[in-house]
């Protein structure tokens, strides 16, 4: 049998999804906002090298002008361009998980925009790893970069579905790109290599003990972030629902929503054990989200279920404590900077 070749085989993408990200192209080129999906959470694009393109990203998440973007590359090679005096080890972790997970915090090179970098002398660089996100940035050409923070208003939860970016940002974007659910559903792992040990700035996707083993050296993990380093997502309130929230561990957790349900209020129990509340009267006001155990399909549908949770009236939301394990490391501290108000 003859087989024909197409270009959607080839890219996986359908014609119509190529149409539109020729035009998401285009748009961008003249100085437009796209929001895009990426493997971790949809990001809110522009021109890295269009300052004004640039302003209307900050000016449509309502971000602090000093918070640094990081700068999506389309292929490894892309390094060269936008940072300097980089050291091997960013190459070796580069070359292991790009396209993937994982920003690298580098020198920046002398032709960044300063609203792009917060007036920092690094850069973050990441090269996405979701066929839409690297077909855009192949439609716009080795030249460019997408400078694109996560596409939700400051310290909210980031989008991991279009209509989340629909819902929240509307009309304010140009053109909104779909790819469907967001695959890791968490902010990429961000690494600095501004110290002679690298540092990891934000627990993702990527985990400490998978770069150690690339490096064959060890990681520092930042508890306390240095105030000069503006890390948005390292605000102990940030990625936080509307609702409330807190933290509980396990054994705690019913008696707590008990004593909220028993002065009336409407609670959301999001576990991850198959732990259950005794049945009681209460029940009426209490109602349980039960997650994955498994901390990728956790971490995964967390932010969607967060969404969900916000727009269903609940006076609580109750979560349970994730099991004290590196491998969920990054939604613990996620739930953690949501839990605190
Ligand atoms: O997974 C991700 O990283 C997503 C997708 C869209 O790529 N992006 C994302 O961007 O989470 P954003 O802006 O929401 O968070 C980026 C974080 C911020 O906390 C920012 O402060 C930090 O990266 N960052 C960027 N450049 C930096 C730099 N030069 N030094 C230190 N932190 C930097
Ligand atoms: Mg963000």
């Amino acid at each position: 049998m003859k087989k024909i070749s197409t270009a959607h085989q080839q890219t996986g993408l359908t014609p119509e999804q190529q149409e539109q990200i020729a035009a998401a192209a285009q748009i961008l080129r003249s100085g437009g906002t796209v929001a895009f999906p990426t493997e971790t959470v949809y990001g809110l694009g522009a021109d890295a090298a269009n300052p004004s393109a640039i302003q209307k990203i900050y000016r449509i998440k309502n971000r602090p002008a000093d918070h640094p973007l990081i700068v999506h590359i389309g292929d490894i090679s892309g390094l060269h361009r936008w940072a300097q005096a980089i050291p091997e080890s960013a190459w070796k972790l580069a070359q292991h998980f790009w396209p993937g997970p994982l920003t690298l915090i580098l020198p920046r090179s002398a032709h960044i925009p300063d609203c792009v970098t917060g007036g920092q002398d690094t850069v973050g660089l990441r090269m996405p790893a979701h066929p839409v996100a690297l077909a855009l940035l192949r439609a716009l050409g080795p030249e460019k970069a997408l400078a694109a923070p996560s596409a939700n208003r400051f310290g909210r939860i980031s989008p991991t579905a279009a209509a989340h970016v629909r819902q929240e940002l509307g009309t304010e974007v140009d053109m909104i790109l779909d790819g469907g659910m967001c695959q890791v559903g968490l902010e990429s792992t961000i690494i600095s290599f501004h110290d002679e040990i690298p540092q990891i700035l934000r627990p993702g996707g990527i985990t400490l003990a998978a770069i150690e083993a690339v490096l064959q050296s060890p990681v520092l993990l930042a508890h306390n972030h240095p105030q000069t380093i503006r890390v948005s997502g390292a605000l102990p309130a940030h990625y936080a629902p509307a609702t409330p929230l807190r933290l509980y561990p396990t054994a705690e957790l019913w008696r707590h929503a008990s004593a909220l349900a028993e002065q009336g209020l409407r609670i959301l129990v999001i576990t991850w054990s198959d732990s259950d509340h005794l049945r009681s009267a209460l029940n009426r006001l209490i109602e349980q989200s039960a997650m994955p155990s498994d901390p990728a399909a956790y971490g995964q549908q967390l932010y969607a279920t967060l969404r969900q949770a916000d727009q269903s009236g609940f006076d609580y939301l109750l979560v349970e404590m994730p099991p004290h394990h590196l491998d969920w490391l990054a939604i613990t501290d996620r739930l953690q900077r949501a839990s605190y108000h």
